[in-house]
């Protein structure tokens, strides 16, 4: 456990308005901050920062807690980590000892097997064992220099080659396990084998240089095609992108996604030195914020198939919620963009780049071609879902540029376009405006009534325990006296339970209700309730009297009965049981 003056000095030298405004561009709204929330996509700002009590909490997901809490969330970091992280952004020096680094220990572990396991795959591959693989990758066009930069490696054909060189160099088989080079036998649990045999090696590395995983693929027929690393301690196939290590490093502001390891590599090799791609998933809206934080712009050269062609789709919204400029390339003689260069060279690759349709092109081409347009009724529909294609684009000149061009093509007036996207757009936006209204209001208690049905079943009382808690975070003078009307034991839920003695607890040794020191007792989940019951009450002050209705509520929930418990009574209880409700109605209002 780390000491509470430590935590402190952590505190103030990591504000949390500037670390958040380190990852996310802030805007001040009185005395808090808002700006879209960095965990989930949306359009209009519900993460906010409180300055006040160093907390922030997301009312679209639910997201909240303290600075380490944010940390631990951005950078996906164990507690202990996020505030190695924190204190080194402040110059702070750790304590020596009293925490538990075993699981930043392993991690690093696995990064140090990682890397020597690209090491010995690089010099099998080398080395005579292999030539086939070596003569594998120079048959499909790759030069040495290019097996060098990508780290290309082999692992040789058998059960435990792999294994053997590690555990010579000192890493246990656990720690192998761990890193998932190697795999622990089903059948007997004494026995470990190679993740990887007779595979041509693809190392993924991230962009702080670390070698995170793998993927390999087989030389000849049969399958799997690609085997990847499954996450592990250091690897999350969502967060991370194949080649944006190299990518970076160009310092172009545009990227382009492709779809495979041998197409980011061609690429590569041909010049765009920008290529990345996704690690045999389809794109996920973190890889797509990951691209955003090093280009403004990103062009997808997915297969020419069909799946690559909805994949595309699927991207080209991804992208769009989070405000990147998206072109689509259309190759047509090959189907993805190693074949096309390898068929037709990097120059006309340059060409297919630069003369590459907006995703406004590729949308509209998709709509028109799913109509005929030589009949009036296949004219008036694919009018219609054009007009609903545009209200969605936020651009005011682009929709333009295409509103014109389309009522040319097909001989429409440009003004009647105009006026029904309009109206759309009014739509639209009415119903955002209400959607929206509606999520805020429920999604946020939505999420925590899912993972706590006793809350949901309990509103009423809850929503009272939250706003003692609220009152003692504001208060923590109000201890004696809130101990004196309620006990904990009196709570109706078990989480709230669970926080309000907690907190009492802190006062009674002196401790404070800081925010960083409760991130070392609750979960993340746990810290984004409490920072959501604290955001619920900001700016507001509460009196005894309220405190008092707040503890009537919780003490009349107690009595009354469940439905089930209702059945169970007799004429004459029952008659007692309302007899009581009825002169002790709740009159605080929640
Ligand atoms: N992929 C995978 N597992 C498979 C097949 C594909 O993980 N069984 C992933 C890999 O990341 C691969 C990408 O999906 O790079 C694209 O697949 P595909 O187009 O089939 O492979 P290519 O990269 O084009 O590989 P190659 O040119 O060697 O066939
Ligand atoms: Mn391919």
């Amino acid at each position: 456990m780390l000491s509470e003056q430590f935590l402190q000095e952590l505190k103030l030298r990591n504000d949390i308005e500037g670390v958040i405004s380190s990852y996310v561009p802030v805007k001040r709204r009185g005395r808090n901050l808002v700006c879209l929330c960095p965990f989930h996509n949306e359009k209009s700002p519900s993460f906010t920062v409180y300055p006040d009590n160093q907390s922030f909490y997301c009312f679209g997901c639910g997201t909240g807690g303290d600075v380490i809490t944010f940390i631990r969330r951005v950078e996906n970091l164990e507690y202990i980590e996020a505030v190695k992280l924190l204190a080194d952004r402040a110059g702070l020096a750790m304590p020596e000892d009293g925490y538990d680094d075993r699981a930043a220990r392993m991690k690093s572990r696995v990064l140090e097997a990682n890397r020597e396991t690209a090491r010995f795959y690089f010099s099998c591959l080398m080395s005579p064992m292999g030539k086939q693989a070596l003569e594998y990758l120079r048959g499909r066009g790759l030069s040495d220099a290019t097996i060098r930069r990508f780290g290309l490696g082999f692992a040789p054909d058998s059960w435990d080659m792999t294994l053997r060189h590690l555990t010579q160099k000192g890493f246990t088989r656990e720690e192998l396990a761990a890193a998932c080079i190697a795999v622990q036998s089903s059948k007997d649990k004494t026995r470990y084998f190679d993740q990887f045999r007779g595979r041509v090696m693809f190392p993924i590395i991230d962009i702080r240089g670390n070698v995170i995983a793998f993927g390999g693929r087989i030389m000849g027929e049969g399958g799997p095609k690609y085997l990847n690393s499954p996450d592990t301690p250091v690897f999350k196939k969502s967060r991370n992108l194949f080649a944006l290590n190299l990518a970076k490093a160009t310092k172009e502001n545009v990227l382009i996604l492709a779809e495979g390891y041998m197409d980011v590599i061609a690429l590569h090799q041909g010049g765009f030195g920008n290529a990345v791609a996704t690690l045999g998933t389809s794109l996920t809206s973190e890889q797509a914020r990951l691209i955003s934080q090093y280009a403004n712009t990103v062009v997808i050269a997915y297969d020419s198939d069909g799946a690559g062609q909805a994949a595309t789709k699927r991207a080209i919204n991804i992208f769009g919620e989070i405000g990147l400029k998206v072109k689509v390339l259309s190759m047509t003689g090959a189907k993805d963009p190693d074949e096309y260069i390898k068929k037709y060279g990097s120059q006309r690759f340059k060409l297919l780049i630069d003369g590459s349709d907006s995703a406004m092109n590729f949308e509209i081409e998709k709509i028109r071609s799913q109509y005929d347009l030589d009949t009036a009724e296949g004219k008036v529909a694919y009018l219609k879902d054009f007009v609903a294609f545009m209200a969605g684009i936020s651009s005011e000149i682009e929709r333009d540029v295409y509103i014109s061009r389309t009522a040319e093509e097909m001989r429409v007036e440009k003004s009647t376009l105009l006026l029904q996207v309009d109206h759309a757009i009014r739509q639209r936006t009415r119903s955002a405006e209400k959607k929206q209204a509606r999520d805020l209001s429920t999604f946020a208690v939505d999420k925590k009534d899912r993972s706590d049905p006793e809350r949901s079943r309990n509103i009423r009382a809850a929503l009272a325990e939250e706003r003692l808690i609220a009152i003692l975070f504001k208060n923590p003078d109000y201890r004696d006296y809130l101990l004196s009307r309620i006990s904990p034991e009196e709570f109706i839920t078990a989480f709230n339970r669970q926080v309000f003695s907690c907190l009492c607890d802190r006062l009674e040794e002196n401790e404070s209700l800081d925010m960083i020191a409760l991130s070392a007792v609750f979960d993340q989940a746990q810290m984004g309730r409490i920072s959501g019951i604290i955001a619920a009450a900001d700016g507001q002050n509460f009196t005894r009297d309220e405190a008092e209705d707040y503890i009537k509520v919780i003490k009349d929930q107690a009595k009354q009965k469940t439905p089930q418990e209702l059945a169970q009574m007799n004429d004459q209880e029952l008659k007692q049981y309302i007899a009581g409700l009825a002169g002790k109605k709740p009159k605080a209002t929640l």
